[in-house]
């Protein structure tokens, strides 16, 4: 039989080992950890970073560099209004579908979106795999990353940054 005062000291040791590990590690705390630089362990105050969208109306804003050749471009104006997109009600179009997109200074869709990738035939108007415009476009929020992007880009076209030709290289090196 162990005296009580063995299993108190015996505790007592056990709590300082546990201590002293956590002490020994201590220079790198829970917080620090994450790039969120809160507790990893809970939701409770977790806070996520403002989103700040464009509130430039179309025709007002300052389209966005491409991020590598052929991406498809972030939107740069406010969307206010215009999404979700419904099969009846697709504003977007209204303004970038190739018959109007001239007279009211927006890029058409390119050549791409008016292609079925399946039969392989061009179409007279937007495929319906490029309805959903807001499936691959998205409005840009102006924001501090977290960690810096060091990503560069390479473009094979001198306006590349800003202009797409998917349709003409997708089939490139395909014999
Ligand atoms: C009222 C007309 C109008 C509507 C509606 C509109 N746009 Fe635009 N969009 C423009 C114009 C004009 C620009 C060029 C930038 C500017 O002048 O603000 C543009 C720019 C863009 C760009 C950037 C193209 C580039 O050169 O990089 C994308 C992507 C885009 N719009 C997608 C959309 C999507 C998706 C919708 C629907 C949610 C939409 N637009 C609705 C007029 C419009
Ligand atoms: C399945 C993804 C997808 C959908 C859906 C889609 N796009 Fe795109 N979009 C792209 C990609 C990728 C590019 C760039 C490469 C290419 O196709 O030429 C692009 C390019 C563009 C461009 C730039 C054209 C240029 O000459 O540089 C405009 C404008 C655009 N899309 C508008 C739209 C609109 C409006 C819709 C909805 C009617 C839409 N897109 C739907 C993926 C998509």
């Amino acid at each position: 039989m162990f005296s009580k005062k063995i299993l108190i000291a015996a505790a007592t040791f056990t709590a300082l080992i546990a201590t002293g590990c956590a002490v020994s590690n201590g220079s790198i705390s829970e917080e620090s950890l994450g790039l969120r630089k809160t507790n990893l362990y809970t939701e409770d105050n977790v806070v996520p970073d403002q989103t700040s969208y464009s509130k430039a109306a179309p025709g007002e804003s300052k389209p966005v560099n491409r991020a590598f050749e052929n991406a498809p471009p972030m939107i740069p104006h406010d969307v206010e209004g215009m999404l979700p997109i419904t099969r009846d009600n697709n504003s977007c179009l209204g303004c970038h579908s190739p018959e109007v997109a001239k007279a009211v200074g927006a890029l058409p869709v390119p050549k791409s979106h008016l292609f079925d990738m399946r039969t392989q035939t061009v179409l007279a108007t937007v495929s319906n795999a490029r309805f959903n415009c807001s499936q691959c476009h998205a409005p840009q929020s102006n924001l501090k990353p977290l960690v810096k992007n060091e990503f560069q880009p390479e473009f094979r076209t001198k306006n590349g940054n800003k202009r797409s030709n998917l349709l003409d290289t997708l089939n490139e090196g395909v014999q």
